[in-house]
């Protein structure tokens, strides 16, 4: 596996591997962040930082359909624990912080992301991620944002995007705002509720959730390729990163990094050395010499992709006992 180069260059930072440890709770503090980079994380997203810190709403979590219904909010610690005690701690680690900013309401926020933004920067971030898809905003609203961050430093920007059918204009304009990347995808919209109450099984105010995971991996490939065809940005791709497999799957599609969170709190730090090491393995036995090789693979194949390239059923169309049988035997 020591044939195999796994460094990635991401918005001019240099990753020994293109896994990236995404906010959550396995990045809450300075010492989960020291346990990321041991166990082999090429760079990590702090869990999300408001300016006074948030409280999760009980129950915050699921699980739900093979994946996490989450309505946690951002780190209970303030930008000013941050800055005092986790950062500094997080800097030993020796791999790439990236300080992601939360605001919790719309009202004021741009003054309050600008605010949170230089603080992070001059606590020594290497780049910046912005959440505004936590809330209820318009996409409007969301580029003043992008575009007031990108003034209160170099650093470069990276916006958090749900998935959304038309991934390709949101991250667009999100672009032309300034985000310098994008984290593609955090966890759709979901619900659960419990018929025996008819209340939501979980206590956001709405009782919605995003949902992470499993289940997210599909669309988050669907939102990378889309959104790596059409706007020339670098992207992690994230959700649902459970394997080397998944997280080569997310390169093809035209992804520089890959994001890890869920996989991550239910297996265990060991988890990001497992993925690593299965995705040299994966590229070694396919003879490949670095990763960078592979990103945006199938986006180049599709594209050379002729009619005659492409074979038809017989008849027209797929007969019901054929269908039966391959969704019975996968
Ligand atoms: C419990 C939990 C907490 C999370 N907290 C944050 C957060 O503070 N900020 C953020 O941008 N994303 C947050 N996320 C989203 C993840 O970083 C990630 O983008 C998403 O879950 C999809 O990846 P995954 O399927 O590997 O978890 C959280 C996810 C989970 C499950």
């Amino acid at each position: 596996m020591k044939g195999v180069d796994l460094s990635v260059e991401f918005c001019g930072l240099k990753l020994r591997n293109p896994l990236i440890l995404t906010p959550g709770p396995m990045t809450q503090d300075g010492e989960s962040i020291l346990q990321a980079a041991k166990y082999g994380a090429g760079a990590v997203i702090n869990r999300s930082i408001e300016k006074k810190g948030g409280k999760d709403p009980m129950p915050c979590l699921s699980s739900l359909g093979g994946g996490i219904l989450n309505a946690t909010t951002a780190s209970a610690s303030s930008v000013d624990d941050w800055i005092e005690r986790e950062f500094p701690k997080a800097k030993k680690a020796g791999i790439p912080i990236i300080g992601s900013i939360f605001v919790l309401k719309a009202k004021s926020a741009i003054a309050e992301y600008t605010e949170l933004a230089g603080k992070v920067a001059d606590a020594g971030a290497a780049m910046l991620h912005v959440v505004t898809n936590y809330v209820d905003m318009s996409l409007d609203e969301a580029r003043a944002i992008i575009a007031s961050v990108k003034k209160t430093s170099d650093l470069p920007v990276c916006v958090n995007l749900n998935y959304a059918y038309d991934i390709e204009r949101v991250g667009g304009l999100m672009r032309k705002a300034g985000a310098d990347a994008a984290l593609v995808v955090d966890g759709p919209w979901a619900m659960k509720i419990d018929v025996s109450t008819g209340m939501p099984i979980i206590g956001s105010p709405d009782g919605t959730g995003h949902l992470c995971g499993r289940p997210v991996h599909p669309l988050s490939v669907y939102c990378v390729y889309k959104l790596a065809k059409a706007v020339d940005m670098p992207l992690i791709g994230s959700g649902g990163v459970y394997s080397g497999e998944d997280a080569l799957e997310l390169m093809m599609a035209g992804a520089t990094a890959v994001g890890l969170q869920s996989s991550v709190i239910t297996g265990g730090f060991e988890k990001i050395r497992e993925i690593r090491d299965e995705m040299s393995q994966i590229l070694e036995e396919q003879g490949v010499k670095s990763v960078k090789d592979i990103v945006g693979k199938t986006i180049r194949l599709v594209k050379g992709r002729t009619e005659k390239d492409i074979k038809y059923h017989e008849k027209g169309n797929i007969s019901l006992s054929e269908m039966r049988k391959i969704l019975r035997n996968p």
